[in-house]
């Protein structure tokens, strides 16, 4: 079974003005699509690969150089998939009261975790990814360069923001911050967010 490119899960222009249609027809329509397309390329070409799911296409290829690949394609398709839903039409807002006090647990306040989240987002050098983590029971915001995800270092994800420039550069130009800030304004889907906690339980 070749892989494919999920539908996103909002029409193109549903969080305009904060992402706009034009946005999502080169990130998800063109750069993922392309993930997706170079992922089954190198499966058709490898049998041996042919019956693996996505994670496990990930997991065997994390941290080999040889299999760099099979790795920043299958985990790019992973990272893009799962950012797509951590995004929503009049997301942001309050945050559910489950999420919300474990926030405040490990991060002293929901502002404070905001603040760290953008720092971070703004911290990655070059490309890369801005998460929201479980890692041994505690909530933690960390960040990966290129194509890596926290299925590579034993972390569940509960959130990420994109911050290759690819990802906002059509909306924000050089404003990353900018675009960190609108994500959790603005867009950020924390029900979303919930449903991942509730599986790293
Ligand atoms: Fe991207």
């Amino acid at each position: 079974m070749a892989f494919e490119l999920p539908p996103l899960p909002y029409a193109p222009d549903a969080l305009e003005p904060h992402i706009t249609a034009k946005q999502f027809e080169y990130h998800h329509g063109k750069h993922h699509q392309a993930y997706v397309t170079n992922l089954n390329k190198i499966v058709a070409e490898n049998p041996e690969l042919q019956d693996k799911s996505l994670e496990e296409l990930i997991m065997l290829s994390a941290g080999k150089p040889d299999k760099a690949p099979i790795f920043n394609n299958a985990a790019q398709h992973w990272n893009h998939s799962f950012f797509w839903k951590c995004m929503k039409p009049q997301g942001g807002g309050a945050l559910p009261a489950a999420l919300e006090q474990r926030i405040v647990a490990d991060f002293g306040s929901v502002e404070a975790f905001k603040e760290e989240f953008i720092k971070t987002g703004v911290g990655q050098f070059g490309s890369g990814w801005a998460w929201l983590v479980v890692e041994g029971g505690k909530l933690k915001i960390t960040k990966t360069g290129n194509a890596d995800l926290p299925l590579a270092h034993n972390q569940t994800a509960l959130l990420t923001c994109d911050v290759w420039e690819h990802a906002y550069y059509i909306d924000y130009q050089n404003r990353r911050p900018d675009f960190l800030k609108a994500f959790l304004e603005n867009m950020v889907n924390w029900d979303f967010a919930v449903e991942n906690l509730g599986k790293a339980a």
